[in-house]
Formats: structure tokens, C-alpha cells, sequence
């Protein structure tokens, strides 16, 4: 019967991540997947966790289903982070708000509603983008295609190619963005060219889809979301997809959201409606363990400034891993203007590594890194910086 079913090539990021697990050498580095790892090399538990922890451990509550929305104070606190602190939109009711199986959860949810009301749009993601996107929308049947966003020649974003292309694209076309620490380039907009694409979005009636998963590791946790705030004040209707697996290193909890911002609260019921139907009929409801986490923290004063001072570690330390690499490239081959990764921001580095490199760096100096030349940062730690610098070196 199921003779019919095909061999899956497998995901090319998590399949890396299996290799390495079962790599037996004790200098291996991972810098494949996107995980925050500490100076010691280990994923950390945040201490702003650990007391939620503590905390949601004394409930004597039987464990029930949560609603298909999810936990409202978590979708409550998902809006603050987001939107801002009694941001009026919210006050006004026209965002509505959905906990999700982590940020993938919320593009798929996204994704099928809008694809059920605008059947005949396409969708459009950056050129690279994480390779997910692309499959989790054509997944809701959409049609999918690329716009410019990084020159290779230049190592750098290419704003002009996005923003003329973006200026081409039929109104309502969905337009996937990332508002901060673009996956894989870490190339990222300024404000000022945001302000253009959102004039962009605006004139050309575009429907926007931001996948935000890194809120804080590149600038800060408010400037991160300049492009949330400024679309809004734009006054468009969008979709904002979030994940809480990066900033609380909650990885396996699938802690995420999604938010439709619309025009007015009784258009904002019936999106929540609608991704409530799209919940149900993908997995029901979402689970209640990780959520309780993410709301005890940012609930609580305490907690949620512990936290914050949390995501500030990790940002600076990502960046001066950033900063030692330069540096160790740059000792090893002083001809290369290696200065793009220092203009690169979050948890990743982009480099042009060819796929044979990628797998001399794995065979012979066991660092691991996807084959698209991304890096991931955050797997940098003053133990390991100096070798890694020296193997890309050696391969490149
Ligand atoms: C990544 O880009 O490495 C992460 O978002 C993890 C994943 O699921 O791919």
C-alpha cells in the first residue's frame, strides 16, 4: 500500500544536527543550527526560567486542555513584547492574537488562513531566506517565489533589487519579512529603509508576513521591532509570527504566537476566529507547559527585567564571538576584506563557503555549519573562536 511513498531527502538543518550529535570527536563545534550556546559551550537555562519553573512546579492544577487559541495571558504578554507596552493598537482591539507551536506553527496557521481567503495570491520570500519558509507556504498551496535581498558579490544586503522588486509585485501578495536578524545572511534593514518597504507595502496594497524568532539579539528587544511598530503606524493589516525558542532557550517547549493586526477589533474577532478554525483543524490546541513558562516571566516585574538582562548577555556575547572571528580571519588572511561579518547582526553569519568547503570544515575540523555558508554565531565561545577562525581559514 504505501510502496507509493517516496525517500525524504531530509531537512538540511536538522539533519546536521543529528551528524553532529553522533560526531565522536570532543573538539567538534556546532555552528549549524540555530541555538544559543553560553561561554562554557552549553545551551543555557535561563535563571528567569528557572524560577518560572519553581513557580509553575507548586500549581496543584490537573493539566487541561488549553483553548485552541492558547493561554491568554501568554497571547496578552506575546502582544506587549511585540506591539509594545500599551500600544494602542492593542487597546483598541484590532490585534488578534493566537499562542502556536512555535514560530513554524505560527506561519503554517498564517499561512493557511490567508491562503483560504485570498486563494489566487502568491507569496513572496527573500532570496536566501530560512529554508522553511518556502516549504511551510507551499505546504498551504501557495505559490512561491523569491525577492532580491543579498548581493553576493558585495557580502551585503542588496536594499535597491528588494525594494524594486517589491514595487512590482501585484497588490495583496504575501510578503514574508524578517524584522530583525534576517535567517541565514544577518543582513538587516535600517529604520529608514524599513520606513521605505513599509511605503512600499502601503502603496502597493502588499500583505505582509513578519517572522520575528530573534527579538533582542540584534540591536534590542524595542528596536528589533521597529518594523512591527512602524506597520502599524502605517496602519496596514499584517501578520506577525513570533518564537520564544532563541530568547528563553526554550527550544523543545515550541513556544510561539501568531498575531493578525487588523483594521478594527470586529474584523480582529474574525481573524481570531478563523485561526482558531485553522488550529483545530491542525492540531487542536496548543500545549500549556511552555507558555506558562514564557507568561510567568514576562508577568512578573522581577522576572521579566531578569530576563531582559538575559537577552542583553546573550546579544553582546554573540556579538564579540562576531568580533573575535573578524579577528581571527583576519590575522589568517589579511587580503580578505572580511569586514561584511561585522556589519552582520543576531545569531548568524553569512560567508561564501562553497559546499566542499562546508564539508572539509565538518570532516577535517569538525565545525559543522549548513550549506549555505550560514554561521551560526552563538556557537562561538572563547574556547573555540580562535580554532574555528583558523579552520575557515584553511578551507576558504
Ligand atoms: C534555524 O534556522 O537553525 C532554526 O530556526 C532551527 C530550525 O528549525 O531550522
Amino acid at each position: 500500500m504505501f510502496n507509493v511513498l517516496s525517500a525524504y531527502a531530509g531537512d538540511p538543518i536538522l539533519s546536521l544536527q543529528l551528524a553532529y550529535r553522533d560526531d565522536a570527536r570532543a573538539d567538534k563545534t556546532n555552528l549549524s543550527i540555530g541555538l544559543y550556546y553560553d561561554d562554557q559551550g552549553n545551551v543555557p537555562r535561563l535563571k528567569s526560567v528557572i524560577e518560572a519553573q519553581a513557580r509553575v512546579a507548586q500549581s496543584t492544577q490537573p493539566s487541561m486542555y488549553l483553548p485552541m487559541s492558547g493561554d491568554p495571558a501568554y497571547c496578552k504578554v506575546s502582544q506587549a513584547l511585540l506591539f509594545g507596552q500599551d500600544a494602542d493598537v492593542i487597546k483598541q482591539g484590532r490585534v488578534a492574537t493566537i499562542q502556536t507551536v512555535g514560530g513554524s506553527g505560527a506561519l503554517k496557521v498564517g499561512s493557511d488562513v490567508i491562503r483560504r481567503f485570498f486563494p489566487a495570491i502568491e507569496a513572496r520570500i527573500s532570496n536566501p531566506t530560512w529554508d522553511n519558509h518556502r516549504a511551510i507556504l507551499e505546504g498551504a498551496g501557495f505559490k512561491v517565489d523569491t525577492y532580491p535581498y543579498f548581493n553576493r558579490d558585495t557580502q551585503r544586503l542588496d536594499f535597491d533589487a528588494m525594494a524594486a522588486a517589491l514595487r512590482q509585485l501585484p497588490a495583496q501578495t504575501l510578503v514574508l519579512l524578517h524584522p530583525c536578524c534576517h535567517n541565514p545572511t544577518g543582513a538587516d534593514l535600517s529604520p529608514a529603509q524599513w520606513d521605505e518597504i513599509v511605503d512600499i507595502i502601503a502603496s502597493r496594497q502588499l500583505i505582509a508576513f513578519l517572522d520575528t524568532a530573534y527579538q533582542g539579539l540584534g540591536e534590542g528587544l524595542e528596536q528589533d521591532a521597529y518594523l512591527i511598530r512602524a506597520l502599524v503606524k502605517a496602519n496596514q493589516s499584517f501578520l506577525v509570527a513570533n518564537s520564544y525558542s532563541k530568547i528563553f532557550s526554550l527550544y523543545g517547549e515550541r513556544c510561539g504566537s501568531l498575531s493578525m493586526v487588523c483594521a478594527n477589533a470586529d474584523e480582529a474577532s474574525r481573524a481570531l476566529g478563523q485561526m482558531q478554525q485553522a488550529v483545530r483543524r491542525n492540531y487542536s490546541s496548543p500545549p500549556a507547559y511552555g507558555a506558562s513558562l514564557v507568561q510567568t516571566v514576562l508577568n512578573d516585574a522581577e522576572l521579566n527585567a531578569l530576563w531582559r538582562s538575559e537577552v542583553d548577555e546573550m546579544r553582546v556575547r554573540i556579538q564579540s564571538m562576531r568580533e573575535r572571528l573578524h579577528q581571527g580571519l583576519c590575522a589568517a588572511q589579511p587580503n580578505v576584506d572580511w569586514d561584511f561579518l561585522l556589519a552582520q547582526r543576531g545569531m548568524f553569519g553569512y560567508a561564501p563557503v562553497l559546499a566542499a568547503q562546508m564539508n572539509r570544515l565538518r570532516d577535517e575540523f569538525g565545525v559543522y555549519i549548513i550549506e549555505s555558508g550560514r554561521i551560526c554565531v552563538a556557537g562561538l565561545n572563547t574556547g573555540n573562536v580562535d580554532r574555528v577562525a583558523r579552520a575557515f581559514a584553511a578551507v576558504l
